[in-house]
């Protein structure tokens, strides 16, 4: 089998219809901000019985077809002793990876950052191969103010992910791109529709003079959405059309799926935004979420820590994969 072949296959499996991606890969510097809302210390224990709480929680794969690691996660095993990434893969689950190392200041920019993490990259894909991962994730971010994000952060930023996008592939696995233009600041619906076209445009400029396939990658984009300091709110319809205008512009059709992160949405919002894009007619790609906090929130509120709050939290995060799970079939009420 071609290495084509095979990085369509995976991407077949993560695009079944109904069913989405848990982001579960957060640092250890963003778990701990996560747990502080809830009180609790952040240490490889508490993370591994979190993650234990999350993985395993019983019917997930009804609505996930894959989960995104964090290094440490993938290397841990559940509370039973079976590898995380053993336990998802028996669960009919593919499990993936984070592979960027986060944010580095962009120096001559006004505090614009680039993704770090390509050096030894390469190397790094054949060994979480080794550890059963599937698929993997990258980063960008790019942050909406008067005069941003300027353009050499969007090359620069587009530039990485299609490096990386390329040195997964040679790797048999397949890439999540995740081009993120933030929610933070009052800008409105319009301007956040020409800042994500134009960054598309240039990751998809990059993604071709790099030479990747793109019908083995997954695109993981923000939603078009108004600032979260935005007077003006738009409604969920003029969120869903601008959203699937600007894909439409700019995201070719060999991409099979389109996976959104939820970015700071309220679970509610992401959920609603997603059902009323795919009630949209003359879809070319599988829209479905790969959202961390939409998915978790609840979940982790609900646990707040305690051994006896497992059930009840898992029961949260199904609450929420099965509403998106809808919401991929336009179904949600
Ligand atoms: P959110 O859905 O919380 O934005 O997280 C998705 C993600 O993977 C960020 O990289």
């Amino acid at each position: 089998m071609s290495n084509q072949q095979a990085l369509v296959d995976i991407v077949k499996a993560m695009a079944t219809r109904g069913k989405g991606i848990l982001a579960a890969d957060e640092s250890s510097g963003t778990i701990a901000k996560r747990f502080k809302t809830i009180h609790l210390e952040s240490t490889e224990s508490t993370r591994q019985q979190y993650r234990d709480l999350l993985l395993a929680a019983p019917g997930l794969n009804d609505y996930i077809s894959g989960v995104i690691l964090y290094d440490e996660t993938l290397r841990q095993t559940t509370l039973n002793g079976v590898p995380f990434a053993k336990y998802l893969s028996e669960h009919g689950i593919i499990p993936g990876i984070k592979v960027d190392k986060g944010l580095v200041a962009l120096p001559q920019t006004c505090e614009e950052q680039v993704t770090a993490g390509l050096d030894g990259l390469a190397e790094r894909f054949e060994e979480y191969k080794q550890l059963g991962a599937k698929f993997a994730k990258w980063r960008a971010v790019f942050k909406i103010t008067d005069c941003e994000p300027s353009d050499v952060a969007i090359h620069v930023n587009a530039h990485a992910l299609a490096r990386y996008a390329a040195i997964a592939q040679a790797a048999g696995i397949v890439p999540i791109v995740e081009p993120e233009v933030l929610m933070d600041g009052c800008h409105d619906l319009a301007r956040a529709q020409v800042v994500t076209e134009k960054v598309l445009v240039k990751v998809f400029e990059e993604l071709h003079a790099q030479r990747v396939y793109l019908e083995g990658m997954v695109l993981k984009p923000n939603m078009v959405v108004a600032g979260l300091d935005c007077a003006k709110q738009p409604s969920v319809d003029e969120v869903a059309k601008a959203t699937v205008t600007t894909l439409k512009r700019t995201v070719p059709g060999a991409v099979a799926m389109i996976a959104f992160l939820s970015g700071g949405q309220s679970d509610e919002l992401a959920t609603l935004h997603l059902n009323a894009m795919n009630k949209l007619p003359d879809l070319p790609w599988t829209l479905t979420f790969s959202y961390g906090r939409a998915l978790q929130a609840d979940a982790l509120a609900t646990w707040a820590g305690k051994q006896d709050n497992v059930t009840k939290a898992q029961a949260a995060l199904l609450k929420h994969a099965k509403a998106n799970s809808l919401a991929c079939l336009g179904e949600y009420q």
